[in-house]
C-alpha cells in the first residue's frame, strides 16, 4: 500500500481496542507519524507486544483493562497528562460483535454490547474532552451495520447507530475547539469478522464494487486523515470505508 505521510509530532493519541485488527494499525500509523500513544485494551500482554513491535517505546504507554470502566479511563487520561503533557486525539476503536437474533437476545447480552460499544465511547469522550487540547480530534468507530441494520446483530447495529448520533451531537457541542468524526467500516479483514467472512464472504464480495474486503491499514489511514490538518473543515461526519458495499444516500 502507498505510504501516506502525516505529521503528528508533539501530539498524543489515546486508542482503545489497540490490540485488535484495526486498532493496532491505527496505533502504527499514528506512531509512524510521530505521535505519542496511550494504548488501551483488555490484556497487557498483547499491548506490550505491540509496543515492542512499534519501537521508540518512550512514546508509548499501555493501560490494560476494560475501556468501558470509568476508573480505567481516568487512569489512561492521567497517563496522557503525566507522560506526555496532554491529549490531542481520542480514538475509541474497541468493540464487540456477538451474534444473536433480536428475539433470542437476553437483557445481559444486550447490555454487554451497549456497554462496550456505546456506553464505553460515551464515558471515554465525556472524561477526555475536557483535557483534549485546542485543535484536537475524535474519531469514533461506527459500522455499516449502524446505517442499514445487521441480521442477527441487532444489538450491535443499534449500538453503532448510537455512535453515529453521539458523534454528530458532540461535534455540535465541542467545535471549534475539537472536531468529532466517525468511520463506518464495511468488511475489514480482522478477527472480528472471521466467521462472517466464512459464512457470507462470497455474497458480500459480489455486492462490493472494489471486489475485495478491506485491510485494517485502509481504515487506519482514514483515522489519520480525520485527525490531520487535511480534514480541518470536517466535523460531525461519518466516513464510509467499505469498497462500495454500501453507499449512503
Ligand atoms: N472488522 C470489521 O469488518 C468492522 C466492520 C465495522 C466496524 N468495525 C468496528 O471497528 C472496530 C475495530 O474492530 P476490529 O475489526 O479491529 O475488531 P477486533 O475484534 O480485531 O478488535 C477489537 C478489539 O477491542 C478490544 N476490546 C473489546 N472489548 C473491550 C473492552 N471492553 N475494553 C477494551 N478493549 C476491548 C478487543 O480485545 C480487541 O482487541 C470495532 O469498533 C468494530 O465494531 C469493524
Amino acid at each position: 500500500m502507498t505510504r501516506i505521510v502525516f505529521n503528528f509530532m508533539g501530539k498524543t493519541a489515546l486508542i482503545t481496542g489497540a490490540s485488535g485488527g484495526i486498532g493496532r494499525e491505527v496505533a502504527r500509523v499514528f506512531h509512524n507519524a510521530g505521535a505519542s500513544l496511550v494504548l488501551m485494551d483488555l490484556h497487557e500482554g498483547p499491548l506490550l507486544e505491540l509496543t515492542a513491535d512499534l519501537g521508540d517505546a518512550h512514546r508509548v504507554v499501555v493501560a490494560a483493562g476494560d475501556a468501558s470502566n470509568p476508573a480505567g479511563i481516568a487512569a489512561a487520561l492521567e497517563l496522557a497528562r503525566t507522560q506526555f503533557g496532554g491529549l490531542d486525539f481520542v480514538i475509541p476503536v474497541a468493540g464487540i460483535y456477538p451474534e444473536s437474533p433480536v428475539i433470542d437476545t437476553t437483557d445481559d447480552e444486550w447490555r454487554r454490547v451497549m456497554s462496550v460499544n456505546l456506553d464505553g465511547v460515551f464515558q471515554l469522550l465525556r472524561a477526555a474532552i475536557p483535557v483534549v487540547r485546542q485543535g484536537g480530534a475524535v474519531v469514533n468507530f461506527a459500522s455499516v451495520a449502524g446505517h442499514r441494520g445487521s441480521k442477527n446483530h441487532g444489538h450491535y447495529a443499534a449500538s453503532k447507530a448510537g455512535v453515529i448520533a453521539l458523534t454528530r451531537s458532540l461535534a455540535h457541542e465541542v467545535g471549534p475547539k475539537v472536531r468529532v468524526n466517525a468511520i463506518s467500516p464495511g468488511t475489514i479483514e480482522t478477527p472480528m469478522v472471521t466467521d462472517l467472512v466464512k459464512a457470507r464472504g462470497a455474497e458480500m464480495l459480489a455486492e462490493t464494487p472494489l471486489g475485495r474486503h478491506g485491510k485494517p491499514e485502509e481504515v487506519a489511514a482514514v483515522a489519520a486523515f480525520l485527525c490531520s490538518d487535511a480534514a480541518s473543515f470536517i466535523t460531525g461526519e461519518t466516513i464510509h470505508v467499505n469498497g462500495g458495499l454500501f453507499m449512503a444516500g
